[in-house]
């Protein structure tokens, strides 16, 4: 399972990508809307020179004209731009134009199988599931997840199944467990994967047993 990075600080996104464990980005206008100083299409560019890998960019237009328009703009930005487009009617006749012309869309605010289904038929390259926002509402994420993942090997579907919404690392641990293909963290849950207690005590007691060896008499 590959991680990407959920967010659209740019400073945030430089750690991440230093410690080599980051193979793309998600965006979205609320994550946008916390960068106040940038212009959008240069926030986009940014992030593009920085990750090597998918990088994605959500429209804001509800019908399909507008988002297929969007997406084109978004498209010029850089190769590496991938369209976000919301689980809807119009979503889905956008995100079958753009796949149709070669165009990588991300299918985002998916919460059921049912939707995937469609999602996946439309042509998505990305299904977006949101499991935090799934248990916040008293739902299982995991299950929903595991019956997407069911349904694509079933059919074989080539659209990629994307853990959303994550919220603590038990979750990108479960998405791995029930094959998602990626999982997209904030920096902080993506800073909990590294902490283990008894990494922290084991490096210490090396390097104390290193010292003593090097100043033994
Ligand atoms: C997905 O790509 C979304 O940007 C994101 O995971 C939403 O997460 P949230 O529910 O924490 O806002």
């Amino acid at each position: 399972m590959k991680l990407f990075l959920d967010t659209a600080d740019v400073s945030q996104i430089r750690e991440a990508c230093s410690w080599g464990v980051i193979s793309g980005v998600t965006t979205n206008p609320t994550l946008v809307s916390k960068q106040k100083n940038m212009d959008f299409k240069e926030l986009v560019k940014e992030i593009c020179e920085i990750v090597d890998g998918p990088v994605s960019a959500e429209v804001v237009s509800l019908d399909v004209d507008g988002m297929v328009k969007e997406a084109m703009e978004f498209s010029k930005i850089d190769p590496r731009v991938v369209i976000k487009i919301p689980m809807t009617k119009e979503g889905m006749s956008a995100t079958k134009r753009l796949s149709s012309e070669g165009i990588r869309v991300n299918v985002t605010l998916v919460f059921s199988a049912a939707q995937a289904i469609l999602a996946a038929e439309a042509g998505a390259t990305y299904i977006s599931l949101f499991m935090g926002r799934l248990d916040d509402v008293g739902e299982d994420s995991i299950a929903v997840l595991e019956n997407i993942v069911a349904m694509k090997e079933n059919y074989g579907f080539e659209s990629q199944i994307l853990a959303a919404s994550i919220r603590h690392p038990y979750h990108v641990v479960q998405a791995a467990l029930v094959g998602a293909d990626v999982a997209t963290v904030p920096f902080a849950v993506l800073e909990k994967l590294f902490n283990h207690p008894l990494t922290d005590v084991g490096i210490k007691r090396f390097l104390e047993d290193w010292n003593r060896y090097r100043n033994r008499g």
